[in-house]
């Protein structure tokens, strides 16, 4: 496997393969889960080779958040990257990315439709700042396809409008949320839990399911699901910020007909902030086989 820390390097490595090899990219963060060995998974199974990027982006923390206690794993991350195959590990500085510092990038503005709710609406600027160390990692690496996971599904649907909007010529492909058996999603998050904190957090997901099954049953109506689905929350220990019912293509308010719908919360326990989402109908065909827009 090889790890390399300037684009120069990652380049020549990349134009010394053959013509025809595919390249996959799977960006992260870093201090790597099975969440994420699923997407390196993937990634294998559709290209010849596989980039995996690891890089702490400040531009997507607001002031007050965790970039600075983000979990820094790089050793670790790198024997997980070795034993699933990944070829490639693209390790870059905050300088090479941002040479003339980070709040002088030049930024994507993502649509507010998009990145103004749900999670945007706690976080300004934070998609923007996704879709823009993105972007430049497409523009970096050149990839075919790139891989992201299901867990932040509305950064998937910013990321799917990125590359129609702006043309990149990079399939995304989604892949399904990795759970503990206790149900809670996987997340770098999830080790700033205490233990007590730990054993309320599968209430996330316990209570999309929950709300899923009610409008299932058609019980409940959407605002009805979403008042009580917060209710739950409070009651399982959450300080709840969204529980919304949205539709799963574009994340626009559900209209009577749609079919696709997807439940997305977010809520603290703590200091820890934890997303999560549920599709309430699991039959209809998933975010990665439709047309996103
Ligand atoms: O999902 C993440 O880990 C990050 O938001 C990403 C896509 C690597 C961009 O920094």
């Amino acid at each position: 496997m090889k790890v390399i820390e300037e684009i120069d390097a990652l380049h020549r490595i990349l134009a010394g393969l053959p013509g025809e090899a595919s390249v996959a990219l799977v960006p992260t963060m870093g201090n790597l889960h099975q969440g994420h060995l699923a997407l390196m998974r993937e990634a294998r199974k559709r290209a010849h080779q596989v980039v995996a990027s690891i890089f702490v982006n400040p531009i997507q923390f607001g002031p007050g958040e965790d970039f600075e206690r983000y979990p820094r794993t790089v050793e670790a991350d790198l024997d997980k990257l070795r034993k699933v195959g990944v070829g490639m590990v693209f390790l870059p500085s905050v300088a090479s990315l941002y040479p003339r510092g980070p709040e002088s990038v030049t930024r994507l503005k993502v649509p507010s439709d998009l990145a103004d709710q749900l999670c945007g609406a706690s976080r300004p600027g934070h998609f923007d700042g996704v879709a823009t160390v993105v972007s430049k990692l497409f523009n970096i690496v050149q990839p075919d396809l790139a891989v992201f996971g299901e867990k932040d599904y509305q950064q998937l649907m910013v990321l799917r409008r990125m590359v129609q909007d702006l043309n990149f010529p990079v399939d995304v492909v989604a892949v399904p949320t990795e759970r503990e058996d206790d149900g809670l999603a996987m997340s770098s998050r999830n080790g700033y839990l205490s233990e007590s904190e730990r054993r309320c957090a599968p209430r996330l997901f316990e209570t999309l399911g929950i709300c899923a099954e009610s409008l299932r049953l058609g019980r409940k109506s959407v605002e009805e699901v979403e008042q009580w689905g917060m209710q739950l929350l409070r009651e399982g220990g959450f300080e709840p910020e969204y529980l919304a019912v949205r539709d799963a293509v574009d994340l626009s308010m559900p209209g009577p007909d749609a079919r696709d719908w997807i439940i997305l919360a977010a809520g603290r326990l703590g200091t820890t902030r934890l997303i999560d989402n549920l599709r309430v109908y699991p039959d209809a065909l998933l975010a990665s086989e439709r047309p996103p827009f």
